[in-house]
């Protein structure tokens, strides 16, 4: 009855001059749409990607990546760092409201390494060659490193949080809060010591951290946010109780602990596919 697993209309278009691509459309659409049925993780759609923009959003949050740092990295470094702003980029795309990003400093080896991403050219985010600083008044920045002395606490959508765009395997610790430290610019780590135990040190990947802040907007808690970003693997871990509502909330918070086993070790702390990439 039907050709080619194509309905007869199908078959006409498909031999049909006068639609071209036509058939290929549709032919996309049955495979999204048995992949839905599968189960499968099939992205955003394409109207869903139109709402969320950040000119739609609801979330006024600004969020930098500081991309100067193309003298402190190899090659293979600035290949890992344009994958982890492909991740930020992705869960960014997929939030129904995502944070106002931008990416500074954006020269050099970085920028040509991201402009032969094929589809970087459309991405919905703030490009500025400019250093963050020019592009921000100082007084609205707070610079976000481990290595800071002071913990956030909220996110304030007056200011501005940089994230530095360094992958180093530590070669530079340190290096971004010297540098913003030099410049007068306030600076945070994030809560993490408040609500995990980690092993070792705090230093997260560049993606996870965007994507810790993109949770905590969603979410206004630290400890939700962490979780639901940080991977959880076997290896060194620790127990960490936290507090969970049930049934639909009817229960109060402090009601049930649950003992929950969070991946603490540093080494497991970067994106899934991704070697160690900080
Ligand atoms: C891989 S780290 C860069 C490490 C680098 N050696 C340095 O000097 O910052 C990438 C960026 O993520 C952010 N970051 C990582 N862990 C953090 C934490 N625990 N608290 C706040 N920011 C963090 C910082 O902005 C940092 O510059």
């Amino acid at each position: 009855m039907f050709t080619d697993g194509l309905r007869p209309n199908e078959l006409f278009r498909e031999r049909s001059p006068y639609f071209p691509g036509l058939v290929e459309k549709e032919k996309r659409k049955k495979r999204l749409a048995e992949m839905r049925e599968k189960g499968d993780d099939i992205g955003p759609s394409r109207k869903t990607l139109k709402r969320n923009s950040m000119k739609h959003s609801a979330c006024q949050q600004k969020v930098v990546i500081d991309c100067s740092f193309d003298d402190y990295m190899t090659d293979k470094d600035i290949t890992f760092l344009t994958q982890q702003l492909q991740h930020s980029y992705a869960a960014n795309r997929r939030a129904e409201n995502p944070l106002q990003l931008y990416v500074c400093g954006m020269r050099g080896r970085t920028k040509q390494r991201l402009d032969s991403i094929g589809d970087y050219k459309g991405w919905d985010v703030f490009k500025e060659e400019r250093d963050y600083n020019e592009v921000f008044p100082k007084e609205d920045i707070v610079y976000l490193s481990s290595e800071s002395a002071n913990i956030l606490d909220q996110l304030d959508d007056r200011k501005v949080y940089v994230i530095g765009g360094l992958v180093d395997h530590n070669h530079h610790k340190g290096l971004c809060h010297r540098l913003a430290e030099e410049k007068g610019i306030a600076h945070a780590q994030l809560p993490i010591g408040q609500f995990l135990h980690l092993k070792s040190r705090k230093v997260l990947t560049i993606n996870h951290v965007f994507e810790i802040l993109l949770r905590f907007t969603e979410t206004k808690d630290w400890q939700t946010s962490f979780l639901a970003v940080l991977p959880q693997r076997k290896g060194v871990s620790v127990i960490e109780e936290v507090t969970e509502t049930r049934n639909n909330g009817s229960e109060p918070n402090h009601a049930v602990l649950e003992k929950r086993k969070c991946e603490t070790n540093e080494q497991n702390i970067e994106p899934k596919e991704d070697p160690d990439t900080r």
